[in-house]
């Protein structure tokens, strides 16, 4: 979600005569675009900030946009703190972001359009469908900092999916509640349907679905269109049916659970993410989420520590022990560890539809990375035939 709207934002300033370099010292203006979702990631998005300032004072006219959740989440108080920055932009201003570039008078607009390098190179193009998220999941900030769900009009999206996969065989299709989609009643399923039908599209994927909004109709979809990757990034965030209530995920260990059991039959792999030491997780709650990531043989996962984020409901909650969640952590870990290995080398035998992103490697359907001594093109789609794996990588 972040680098679609850091790319989106990097087309305005390209606007503005820009030119991306990943090189610190040859850069004129550095876009800080911030994630808040844990104390952790705000943390390092501040103390870059911060080094920044070094930077700034080095050459005249340098300048600093500090942009995304975190921006959004302190406000002003970043300006009054780090006064290096020129410009904070919130996440929930991201559609405004050129007129504050335009109003700041700092920059003067180009009439040119720069079309930015690497873009021709991408296998994957990231097209954002919705804003923002309506469900109130009592541990996230997102809702907060993003705003109510906003679904953005299809033909905008289409046209988007259709420009870019002139050049980007692989459509990612995103949302913070990607399958909530609905824009006056063109839905999620229909959306799926109508982005399959681009001839230029190879492969859609989509990030990140809620288990609340899956329903038959997405099932029925999957299986009429080979394009739609057979890989899917359900986060399930505890196993625990209690902990789920808690945490307002509205959905039940079992529930979830059916999900997984529909997708597997359809020839899906499926990763997760998990949230280890709710407050009200207790070592049976754990256990109960250690069964389940058994039972779901997921292909990966990312898995959090719990991180209180101020305003939210979880964040009134007495905290439990950290001991107790860097333990809970890694036996967690472990068992993700154990769990992926498995899906690659259950793959061993199989055929695998391959899209290549380099000469010599690629993802399948199921997100598993493949790599080949033989030269390929990259954008190319291919049957292969899996060989060995030694639970990292298929060859
Ligand atoms: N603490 C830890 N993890 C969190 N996530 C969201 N909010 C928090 C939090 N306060 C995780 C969830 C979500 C992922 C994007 O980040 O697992 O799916
Ligand atoms: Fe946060 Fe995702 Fe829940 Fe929305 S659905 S509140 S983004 S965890």
């Amino acid at each position: 979600m972040n680098e679609a709207d850091s790319e989106e934002m990097l087309l305005h300033l390209f606007g503005f005569g820009y030119q991306q370099t990943t090189v610190l010292n040859e850069a004129d203006l550095v876009l800080i675009n911030t994630c808040t979702i844990r104390d952790h990631a705000e943390h390092r998005a501040l103390s870059y900030l911060g080094r920044l300032e070094k930077w700034k004072g080095e050459k005249q006219d340098r300048k600093i946009i500090f942009a995304g959740c975190a921006a959004e989440r302190l406000g002003k108080a970043v300006k009054k703190r780090f006064p290096q920055a020129d410009i904070v932009c919130g996440a929930k201003s991201l559609e405004k972001f050129p007129t504050i570039l335009e109003n700041s008078s700092l920059f003067k607009p180009l009439n040119v359009k720069i079309v930015p390098e690497d873009e021709n190179k991408k296998i994957t193009a990231q097209v954002s469908i919705m804003r923002g998220c309506s469900c109130k999941c009592s541990y996230c900030i997102v809702p907060y900092v993003r705003g109510e769900a906003q679904s953005i009009p299809p033909e905008i999206i289409l046209e988007n999916c259709r420009i870019k996969s002139k050049k980007s065989p692989e459509i990612m299709l995103l949302g913070q509640t990607v399958n909530a989609y609905n824009y006056k009643g063109f839905t999620f399923t229909k959306l799926l349907e109508e982005v399959c039908k681009i001839p230029e599209v190879k492969r859609v994927r989509f990030l990140s679905p809620h288990p609340v909004f899956i329903k038959d109709d997405f099932y029925k979809v999957v299986q009429d269109n080979k394009k739609i990757a057979r890989h899917l990034h359900l986060p399930l965030q505890s196993g625990s049916t209690k902990v789920l209530k808690d945490m307002k995920r509205l959905y039940t260990a079992e529930e979830y659970y059916n999900i997984v059991k529909n997708l597997k039959q359809l020839g899906f792999l499926i990763s997760t993410d998990i949230i280890v030491g709710y407050p009200t997780e207790t070592d049976e709650d754990f256990k109960q989420t250690l069964n389940l990531v058994k039972k779901c043989g997921f292909s990966f996962a990312y898995c959090f520590k719990f991180s209180p984020r101020a305003g939210t409901p979880a964040a009134e909650l007495k905290e439990i022990a950290q001991e107790m969640v860097e333990n809970r952590l890694n036996i967690l870990l472990n068992e993700i560890r154990e769990c992926s290995s498995l899906a690659y080398k259950s793959r061993i035998g199989q055929k695998e539809e391959v899209l290549f992103e380099t000469k010599n490697s690629g993802r399948t359907s199921g997100n598993l990375w493949y790599r080949t001594a033989a030269a390929k093109e990259a954008g190319s789609l291919e049957e292969i035939l899996i060989k060995e794996s030694d639970g990292k990588i298929l060859k």
